[in-house]
């Protein structure tokens, strides 16, 4: 059984992507919001990036999910599975079938904006699991967590998964936001599964966010395309240089996209001009790395209790569950 629900119609998202490109283009430094990168292309694009030998978040997550996922489906007894920006789910698998092998799972909720990495990712979990209720929901998780946690009658007890280090891509106010209605949202019984990337090495930090193939590049530069395309903008892609820090102070990396030279460029459905400089940048997204005792204080001013925090081998990652 499988459905495929849309709390955002196309003309809902073209809507809050005019005003969040009018505010954020206006704005001095510019910045373009994050969650329109995942258009069909940026989608594949970012699956790309997963398998970039200098992108590991994604390798050690899934190597926890792998060593833990029993123990998330015994601590947990969850009959519902619902995800937040789930994209492929393609690591969610592991957990699946954990918690189907435990004999509890009903039911899964995979939740993203992205409508085509849904369309894509919903047929395939049915074909691979028959006896699971598929209920695929196209909505905000940051401005629509009243309509997930409604979503498709999920029962309790409820396991929500938040994997990727998506968490990182909230700025820090927006994050505690995020949380705190995340947990308000949650019963007793119910459990986060969190995914954060850990401070390290700045150097393999960028790495990770500028690789030598040119995969984050065009993953970057596709939000630019996605302007063109939505909004009638005639931004040039080859004036646009893909630029990725490390910031030390707000311990992020933080990408940008630089203008190569002086230039000019027209928003149609907005009636904008916007004025770039040589050499001026432009933040396309954040993403925060963390440290236990951090993340253990955030969840706690949330309103949830930390119980578990697994990381990998080589401590890049971890994963951390918490109750309601
Ligand atoms: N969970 C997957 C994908 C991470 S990429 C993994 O770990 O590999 C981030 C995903 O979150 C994308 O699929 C993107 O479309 C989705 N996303 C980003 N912002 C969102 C928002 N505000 N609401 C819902 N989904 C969002
Ligand atoms: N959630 C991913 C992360 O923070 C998203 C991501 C990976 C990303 N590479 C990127 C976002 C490059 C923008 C640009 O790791």
């Amino acid at each position: 059984m499988s459905t495929l629900d849309t709390h955002l119609t196309p003309a809902d998202l073209e809507e809050t992507m005019r005003l969040d490109v009018r505010r954020g283009l206006t704005a001095e430094p510019k910045v373009l919001p994050p969650k329109y990168f995942y258009d069909g292309r940026g989608s594949r694009l970012f699956e790309d990036i997963t398998r970039l030998r200098e992108y590991y978040p994604t390798r050690a997550e899934r190597s926890i999910l792998e060593a833990r996922a029993g123990e998330v489906a015994t601590l947990t007894g969850a009959r519902s599975l619902i995800e937040l920006g789930s994209g492929s789910s393609e690591k969610t698998h592991v957990l699946l079938r954990a918690l189907l092998d435990a004999g509890t799972l009903e039911t899964y909720v995979p939740v993203d904006v992205s409508v085509d990495a849904l369309t894509e990712a919903v047929p395939l979990l049915v074909e691979r699991y028959p006896g699971l209720a598929v209920h695929g929901l196209v909505a905000d998780f940051e401005r629509q967590l009243g309509a997930v946690a409604s979503a498709g009658g999920a029962q309790g007890p409820r396991l929500v998964v938040f994997l990727g280090g998506t968490i990182g891509n909230f700025e820090p106010d927006q994050r505690a936001r995020f949380l705190s209605s995340l947990a308000a949202t949650m019963e007793p019984g119910d459990a986060l599964l969190l995914g954060t990337d850990l401070v390290k090495d700045p150097a393999r930090l960028v790495a990770a966010y500028d690789d030598d193939a040119g995969v984050t590049a065009d993953f970057n530069l596709n939000v630019l395309r996605v302007m063109n395309a939505c909004l009638g903008a005639d931004f040039d892609l080859d004036a646009f240089r893909h630029v990725a820090v490390w910031r030390e102070d707000t311990e992020w990396v933080e990408m940008r996209l630089r203008s190569e030279r002086a230039q000019r460029v027209r928003i149609a459905s907005l009636d904008l001009e916007v004025d770039f400089a040589e050499g001026e940048l432009m933040r396309t997204e954040i993403s925060a790395k963390f440290r236990q005792v951090s993340v253990a204080a955030e969840l706690e001013a949330a309103g949830l209790r930390l119980d578990q925090w697994w990381t990998d081998d080589d401590g890049d990652f971890a994963l951390s569950l918490s109750l309601a």
